[in-house]
């Protein structure tokens, strides 16, 4: 798909379709509604009175040969309530708008903003929305339908003096929306596509191509650095683990600077190990990847933006596997903090092998970090597949995040982090222990214990097993995969 931006009277674009969107209000045509209706010789005046364009939510109007324009066809898309509008319902309408013309065959899409939306973040927000909504997860489908695909989108509505910021946002949009994509297809990969030395390959190679530095430990190397919690999961696994190390150097580097550790879980497939999991929906935990997925897309876009802060991103990457070799509850081991762990129930694999990826940024030298897991089914209980969960040991540094999350249009809630709730994982055998110990809290507890791991240094755990995968399609993006986080976390490293 090619992405441009246009200057020229929107009327004088030549294109399949023109898309515009109204608001929920007595009147939806207003503004730029009305100078398209005004072209037209009052169509959209007249949709409205009839209740076609009500400025409904994701409410779709398509006109076939309109006048007045030298478009063959217009969208009208409703906008919700004018007050409510905001950069993230901008990106639900251009992303559904590009899946409801794609699928109806309309190969040139003009995509009209409205008056006073003609900005910098704007085009980058529906850039990243096109590129994102244009995903789909039919790669291992062999009947596909080929004649279904967006060959132009064209941003329109912006006057020669705003051409600049626009093509600036397109150009960052076109970064960010790429990398979220490449998550996504990451995330997509089923296990057997995708092992832990396939990750590393597919990292390395991104890497390479992207100019960052990388590192790609293999399972002697893990055990001669003794990241025994790794090792722990691993162990019961005939495919090897990885610890994937990318990192991005500014190029006048000062001393003393904040580095962003970025940790993410790569589990290519949970079975639970030992303490197994119910066949119902086991396949989707090929996606207990999502979080070392994320980290890698967001060093993709970080080599082309070029943020003025180091960024070490440290993936451990393995299978969690039952079998003979696999460890058992009970069992002790020692992270390569030197902590021990007794391991109580197979299946919190993820905060055993973020607690050696946490530990290792700190040891690159790491001063401020942030992880993404598919951590726990309790998110899925707290939140649902809406906000992605958020768990912080400093306050200035979790309030960037939440700010960051907000002008990324990616929806997050903080949740508490007590120091009561760190008794719960208190070890009887050990120094701590991989669950707690029966009093709810799930997903605080597994925070906690990575928080173990980060000590002092400024953390934030984002819980993002209800809203990495999608169970049912959007208008505005495809079944599977959503690539959530990454755009909020490329936002942060942009603004230190
Ligand atoms: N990968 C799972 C969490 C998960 C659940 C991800 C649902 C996506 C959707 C994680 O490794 C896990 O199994 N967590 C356990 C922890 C429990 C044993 C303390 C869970 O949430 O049940
Ligand atoms: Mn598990
Ligand atoms: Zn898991």
């Amino acid at each position: 798909m090619q992405i441009t931006l246009d200057t020229k009277p929107f009327a004088t674009l030549e294109t399949e379709a023109l898309v515009t969107y109204v608001f929920d209000e007595s009147d939806p045509i207003q503004g730029r509604a009305a100078e398209l209706d005004k072209l037209t010789g009052g169509l959209l005046a007249r949709l409205a009175k009839g209740g076609e364009i009500a400025g409904k939510s994701l409410e779709t109007t398509l006109v076939h040969a309109p006048q007045g324009v030298k478009a063959a066809r217009l969208l009208v898309v409703g906008a919700g309530k004018r007050e409510q509008f905001n950069p993230a319902t901008l990106r639900k309408v251009a992303g559904a708008a590009l899946r409801y013309l794609k699928s109806r065959g309309v190969h040139k899409v003009v995509f009209l903003v409205r008056e006073g939306d003609a900005t910098e973040d704007v085009a980058q927000a529906v850039t990243e929305a096109a590129i994102v909504s244009d995903f789909e997860t039919d790669k291992y489908k062999t009947d596909k339908k080929n004649d279904k695909f967006i060959e132009i989108f064209t941003i329109a509505g912006y006057a020669d003096a705003e051409k600049a910021a626009g093509e600036k946002g397109l150009g960052k949009g076109r970064i960010i929306g790429d990398s979220q994509n490449f998550t996504r297809d990451l995330v997509n990969e089923p296990s057997n596509k995708l092992t832990p030395r396939i990750l590393a390959e597919k990292a390395q190679a991104m890497a390479k191509e992207a100019g960052l530095a990388v590192e790609i430990l293999d399972e002697k190397k893990i055990a001669e650095l003794k990241m025994g919690a790794l090792l722990s999961v691993a162990q019961g696994s005939v495919e090897p683990p990885r610890m994937i190390v990318i990192t991005y150097t500014p190029a006048n580097l000062k001393p003393g600077a904040t580095v962003v550790g970025l940790v993410g879980k790569a589990v290519t497939f949970d079975t639970g190990g030992i303490s197994i999991k119910p066949a119902d929906g086991m396949e989707k935990m090929k996606y207990d990847m999502a979080g070392g997925a994320t980290m890698i897309g967001i060093m993709r876009a970080i080599a082309a933006l070029k943020p003025s802060v180091k960024v070490i991103c440290v993936v451990p990457a393995t299978e969690n596997m039952p079998g003979g070799k696999a460890q058992k509850p009970g069992d002790i081991h020692t992270a390569m903090s030197g902590k021990t762990i007794e391991v109580l129930n197979t299946d919190a694999e993820g905060r055993l092998i973020l607690a050696d990826g946490v530990h290792y940024a700190k040891q690159l030298g790491a001063t401020h970090l942030v992880d993404a897991a598919t951590l726990t089914g309790a998110i899925v209980v707290a939140l649902a597949n809406v906000n992605v969960g958020v768990f912080g040991s400093d306050r200035a540094w979790t309030d960037k995040l939440l700010a960051s999350a907000k002008a990324a249009g990616e929806k997050m809630w903080e949740l508490p982090m007590d120091d009561e709730y760190r008794e719960f994982i208190k070890g009887s055998f050990a120094d701590i222990q991989n669950i707690g110990s029966g009093k709810g809290g799930g997903s605080i507890t597994g925070a906690w214990f990575i928080r173990e791991f980060a000590g002092d240094t400024p953390w934030i755990h984002l819980d993002i097993a209800g809203t990495a995968w999608n169970d049912d399609a959007k208008p505005w993006l495809a079944k599977g995969p959503t690539g959530v986080s990454l755009r909020t976390l490329v936002h942060l490293v942009m603004s230190l």
